[in-house]
């Protein structure tokens, strides 16, 4: 019996390319400064042994490769590649963002094109942060299908010294108070490994989501529900492990019933919890993790000082613990490799109906905003205990539409001081907002797309104020484009 199969063999030949790169920070290159925080650490005994830096403006990134001392590596995380979307493939500026991705990706040197299974656009319906996939086999095989497409743009553009471009790492998301489908997460990424030559990346504060708003979670305790989750995950994709802060959302009061977890999110900005420190270290001795290549502690947004601490901790706890994993040599874990070789049965293309999955997606983006009731096998488990999709509805959404990533009344003060005389509220923008799918005619930013939308709610209802909102639009864009061409933006970056 063959342990790899076709696919298997594939990712071992593009892994096998990619250095070990040891313990790291996963950065923005605004938010903290991160020259600011780079120099903070040349005081320091332990520093990052390599950057994974967030999506930026090529010139930006230039600037970063230039000044970080090339003794550090530089890998990249993605972000608007939304593989999950059966519509992927038809998106009107999919191939100026793939240009754009490879042009960044070269610019960093990096081996590797890191991007969350999650979206933030769903069948016209735009969102600040990311929704995680329906969690079936269909749209599994659809993420392994784009994300096969995204791989080949990629090796198109491989440096002329290497056999291949760099690897599509797919990163397990975060769940936000619930989660819609018929497999379990690790099934989910296990039909996806098996289909195409991915690598993984494994988020100890996503798994711990996971844990939290699913109800086979709630039936163990977290060290068994870890254990269990890696017996079943396809650990031997796993290239990176991140760990970041999990927190209580800040419009969400505490509804923390007796005896039950506290309603904790991803959170960047976040102390790293003692419980994620727990995880890596279940994770990190897991014998299937044998391609590993870097641990990143995902620090955007978070104070330097607290970055410098929780590295520091980060470096004692597990430095040498990492390093072992860094360098074992990946055949060991083979005898542990759980799985028969399944791969090759299985073909692209077979029976996937992207159409019905877009369906399906746009039943999601209704049903996650509040407009459709849960209904269908994939929404069972929401539909028996639905105070978590309506803690979405009615908490995280509009916080996320109003305040995230730009805060609509802050940017158009002048504007909305008209819109409220005229009787127009902030609650009527939102419902606004969600009430109809809406075309996409630009590469995702966030901040762009208020601004637009924005526009548009002003002409439909109160177009006497349209010269005002045009006028504060038009400062706002020229702001921003001046922030994203300098290292020292005035604006926090949508993330
Ligand atoms: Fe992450």
């Amino acid at each position: 019996m063959a342990i790899f199969g076709s696919v298997g063999q594939a990712f071992q030949c593009r892994v096998a390319n990619i250095p070990r790169l040891d313990l790291g920070l996963s950065v923005d290159v605004y938010s903290p400064d991160l020259f600011e925080l780079m120099h903070r650490f040349l005081s320091e005994e332990h520093r990052p042994a390599y950057l994974e830096i967030f999506r930026a403006n090529q010139t930006v990134l230039r600037s970063v490769r230039q000044h970080i001392s090339s003794a550090v590596p530089l890998t990249y995380h993605g972000e608007g590649l939304w593989v999950t979307q059966p519509d992927f493939p038809l998106m009107p500026y999919l191939e100026q963002d793939l240009d754009d991705v490879a042009a960044q990706l070269t610019i960093l040197g990096s081996p590797w094109l890191n991007h969350e299974c999650a979206t933030k656009q769903m069948a016209g319906y735009s969102f600040g942060t990311y929704l995680p996939p329906l969690f079936t086999a269909e749209s599994a095989r659809v993420v392994a299908e784009n994300i096969a497409l995204v791989q080949e743009k990629m090796d198109q553009v491989r440096q002329p010294d290497q056999e291949f471009g760099p690897l599509f790492v797919l990163e397990m998301p975060p769940l936000t108070y619930f989660m819609a489908g018929t497999m379990s997460v690790p099934e989910f990424f296990d039909l996806v490994t098996e289909l195409v030559p991915c690598g993984l990346v494994l988020d100890i504060g996503h798994l711990w989501t996971v844990y939290r708003y699913t109800a086979v979670g709630q039936q163990l305790s977290l060290e068994r529900f870890v254990d269990r989750f890696l017996d079943e995950f396809p650990l031997e994709r796993v290239i990176e492990v991140h760990v970041a802060g999990l927190s209580q959302h800040p419009v969400a009061p505490p509804h923390r019933e007796r005896g039950a977890q506290p309603e904790w999110l991803d959170a960047h900005d976040a102390p790293i919890q003692p419980v994620c420190w727990r995880m890596l270290e279940q994770v990190l001795v897991h014998p299937r993790l044998v391609n590993l290549r870097g641990v990143a502690l995902e620090v955007d947004t978070k104070p330097i000082e607290h970055i410098v601490e929780e590295f520091r901790e980060a470096t004692l706890q597990f430095g040498a613990l990492v390093r072992r994993r860094l360098h074992q040599d990946s055949t060991a874990g083979i005898s542990v490799l759980k799985r028969a070789e399944s791969c090759l049965e299985k073909k692209f293309g077979s029976g996937v109906d992207r159409r019905r999955l877009q369906a399906d997606y746009a039943r999601y983006a209704r049903i996650a905003t509040g407009q459709q009731s849960p209904t269908g096998p994939e929404w069972q488990a929401v539909a028996d205990a639905p105070a978590g999709l309506n803690r979405y509805i009615h908490e995280y959404l509009p916080h996320e539409i109003l305040h995230w990533g730009g805060d609509i009344a802050e940017m158009f003060t002048e504007t909305w001081r008209g819109m409220h005389e005229e009787g127009n509220s902030l609650e009527d923008f939102v419902l606004w907002w969600f009430q109809q799918p809406r075309s996409v005619d630009r590469p995702y930013d966030f901040f762009l797309l208020k601004i637009d939308r924005m526009l548009e709610f002003v002409v439909e209802r109160e177009p006497g104020l349209l010269t005002v909102a045009e006028r504060e639009a038009s400062m706002l864009r020229t702001a921003y484009a001046e922030a994203n061409q300098t290292v020292h933006p005035i604006m926090e970056p949508t993330r």
